[in-house]
């Protein structure tokens, strides 16, 4: 698979600002982060910042609140005010963040900003009470720009506020939580409709052709290239960390599935070009997931019928997910069909043996296999030994013979093994 990393990290970037999205606001993606780094990007370039700088704030703006998924999801889903104390637990999701971004070189510079998008122009913000000038530019932008795009932006605790109401709230704090210069900008662009709250203008689109989509790193596509699909993974993961930390009891079951698909395709023969692929739609195969309400993938007991609907459903948003990501559409195709079975009985497709890809049929059962023996909330796990057993009964009729048998002769300490290896 040949891939370009930076469109692949620019792609990636965006499709994990929406997915972030879903998590927060009642389970409907409302773009928040898009917004503000398409905003951000058109301030920037405005007040003359340079073309990396341009580029680097309108990423800061997709992610600026990935650090959330080291946050409890139940605090960010309350349908009421936090109180002081429930407050203070959601603050470290800046400083989580800025050690994911820091831990991508290409976003080693923004992780600052993200670290810093809650510090204020007086010095009360958070987490190191910076004050004045020594909040980056780019972070003068971005706070004013989230605080202003967030209002508007229907959530669980709060009805969303006007254009002009939100407006004014950030006109209310220029000085104190804003920088009055920057606070002045934004409402001098919008009279202009420099920049349209809401949707995409043509001014961000022309912005994004001429310096979002480039690389800025000297010689950084010869070494990327040289590294081949390897250098990917540290964004493909950190997109599998986002999935599985919308729902605590799947915690690392995405780079599992992904391993064990490897494992088993390598056994079975596949090409170098196949074993990646099944790698990469292992790492993603859930992203749908994203969509279906906590309420519904946390629940103590069995889903009823309409929750089953939704549940059945994520295998067609983890193909919509993916889809915009357009490098990875044969990844896309592969995801939507996990949940496929050989005699027709699976889901959402009710498709049979010969329409289900082989890629497919290797994802169906390492992921049926890390679901028997990992702790889901309706039922109890099981081992190894019973899982093997339960696969090798759907062998032919659910599951893929020869993949089966490859997972069932392999013994549980080298599957421990494998796992232990390659998870933090
Ligand atoms: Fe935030
Ligand atoms: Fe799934
Ligand atoms: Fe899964």
């Amino acid at each position: 698979m040949n891939i370009n990393r930076n469109l692949l990290l620019i792609q990636c970037l965006e499709a994990l600002g929406l997915v972030l999205e879903y998590d927060l606001n009642d389970n409907s993606a409302h773009q928040h982060a898009i917004r503000v780094g398409e905003m951000c990007a058109v301030i920037a370039e405005k007040v003359g910042l340079p073309p990396y700088k341009i580029q680097q704030l309108y990423f800061a703006g997709l992610i600026h609140d990935i650090g959330k998924i080291g946050i409890d999801v139940n605090l960010l889903r309350q349908k009421r005010k936090l109180t002081d104390a429930e407050f203070k637990l959601v603050q470290p999701h800046s400083v989580i963040g800025g050690k994911i971004a820091a831990a991508l070189p290409e976003l080693s510079d923004l992780a600052f900003w993200i670290r810093w998008h809650h510090e204020k122009w007086d010095g009360t913000g958070y987490p190191d009470g910076l004050a004045g000038s020594q909040i980056p530019v780019e972070v003068q932008i971005l706070s004013a720009i989230d605080c202003f795009d967030s209002l508007q932006t229907p959530r669980l605790d709060r009805d969303k506020l006007s254009q002009d109401e939100s407006e004014k709230v950030i006109r209310d704090q220029r000085g104190t939580s804003f920088n009055p210069v920057i606070v002045d900008l934004i409402s001098d662009m919008i009279e202009k409709d420099e920049i349209i709250p809401g949707k995409s203008s043509d001014k961000f689109i022309e912005i994004k052709e001429k310096y979002i989509n480039r690389n800025y790193q000297d010689g950084a596509d010869d070494y990327w290239d040289g590294l081949g699909m390897a250098g990917m993974y540290p964004i493909l993961r950190l997109f599998a960390r986002v999935i599985d930390a919308k729902h605590g009891y799947t915690q690392g079951h995405s780079t599992r599935v992904s391993i064990l698909s490897k494992y088993i395709a390598k056994k079975a023969g596949f090409s170098l070009d196949d074993i990646i692929k099944v790698e990469v739609a292992g790492l993603l195969h859930d992203a749908g997931k994203i969509s279906i309400p906590n309420e519904v993938l946390d629940k103590a007991y069995s889903p009823d019928s309409n929750e089953w609907e939704l549940i059945k459903n994520h295998p067609l948003h983890s193909y919509n997910i993916l889809k915009h990501i357009n490098l990875m559409s044969e990844i896309a195709e592969i995801t939507k069909q996990h949940h496929e079975r050989l005699d027709g009985s699976g889901y959402p497709g009710g498709y049979s043996e010969n329409s289900i890809g082989l890629l497919a049929q290797i994802i169906a059962i390492s992921d049926s296999f890390d679901a028997m023996t990992s702790d889901r909330s309706y039922r109890e796990m099981c081992n190894t030994e019973a899982a093997y057993a339960e696969i090798a009964n759907g062998a032919g009729t659910l599951y893929n013979r020869e993949f089966a048998r490859i997972l069932t002769d392999t013994p549980s300490y080298y599957i421990r093994a494998l796992f232990d290896m390659h998870l933090e």
